[in-house]
């Protein structure tokens, strides 16, 4: 992994990965690849190359990957859960077409492609405690759709082309750079900003509906590290279950007031985002990605509480 597209760079995962890894890759060209309306700013416009990467435009993606000679994408293009209700046209796609594109780019110039799942690649019929690696998925969001259809078209290119293709399943990630936009999880996210700013914070999802859900630094790592390791242990590639941590709004409220005594919160459920909620894992098993690859996250509930409440008062007040 030395030249390197980020698609999707100024997103929520793809803000923090394109400078982690300009950062701790020795020698790297990091190219951040953005859509119009979604340009690189600052720090992530500055310290790199930054290029139009519209997933739905093959000859533009095969422009930056020749002129940059690049060897790994990170295909972080998507509509998020909720959004994807809401525009299920447009997340087909994105999330497919778009991953064609790439994965025939791959094909053509031997480059690796790390394509995330997500806990969303789940269903009603998924055992929700303990969520083994290989299960039922049968999701019935169109974001879950297009998850478990990735990991499949991600296999495929894979089993036949031999294309380094390498995916994790992520849980709802919880970070202070750059808000989510329009997932199942956000509330997890949200809530931090309102405690910090004094607001109420009025919760869309329903007292004790647990999720797994994960600090940014450890999905990053996780990311990373999967691309970095040996092929030759990896008995999985798309995708692997990795987990840190599992609650429901109560005990994440809970947790917050520990810090901020005076959070303020009210529910009111949004039930296309409650049922999605529902159907998902409440803690995956993510044994397989421990032993293949060394997966193993840093961050608690409590470390990460503490993190994102430093953060955000350096951000917000
Ligand atoms: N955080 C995502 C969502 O809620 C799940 O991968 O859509």
């Amino acid at each position: 992994m030395t030249n390197v597209l980020v698609i999707g760079s100024t997103g929520q995962i793809g803000s923090e990965l394109t400078m982690k890894l300009r950062r701790e890759i020795p020698g790297s060209t990091v190219v951040a690849g953005y859509i119009p309306g979604a340009e690189p700013k600052g720090e992530l416009l500055e310290s790199g190359p930054a290029e139009i990467a519209d997933v739905r435009d093959a000859k533009a993606l095969a422009d930056i990957v020749s002129k940059y000679k690049i060897d790994t994408i990170y295909n972080l293009a998507a509509l998020l859960s909720a959004v994807a209700e809401r525009k299920p046209l447009l997340a087909w796609d994105i999330q497919m077409n778009g991953l064609l594109n790439i994965l025939e780019v791959a094909r053509e110039k031997g480059v690796a492609v790390f394509t995330p799942s997500s806990i969303g690649s789940f269903g009603p019929e998924t055992p929700h405690q303990g969520t083994p690696q290989d299960t039922i998925q049968r999701p019935r969001s169109m974001y879950g759709v297009t998850k478990v259809a990735t990991e499949l078209l991600s296999d495929y290119y894979f089993h036949k082309y031999g294309v380094d293709t390498r995916s994790v399943r992520f849980p709802g990630l919880i970070s202070y750079t750059t808000l989510p936009g329009g997932g199942t999880t956000d509330y997890a996210v949200e809530v931090y900003y309102s405690a910090v700013k004094g607001e109420e914070f009025v919760c869309p999802i329903a007292p004790g509906t647990f999720m797994d859900m994960m600090y940014m630094p450890d999905a990053l790592k996780a990311a990373v590290d999967l691309m970095q390791a040996d092929p030759s242990r990896l008995k999985h590639r798309n995708s692997f279950n990795i987990a840190s941590m599992s609650f429901e709004p109560e005990q994440l409220f809970a947790k917050i007031r520990e810090y901020v005594p005076g959070l303020r919160v009210r529910y009111e459920v949004d039930p296309v985002r409650q049922a999605i909620a529902t159907s998902w894992p409440d803690s995956m098993d993510d044994s397989c990605a421990r032993e293949e690859w060394g997966w193993k996250p840093s961050y608690t509930l409590d470390q990460m509480t503490q993190d994102m409440l430093l953060h955000l008062r350096e951000k917000l007040l």
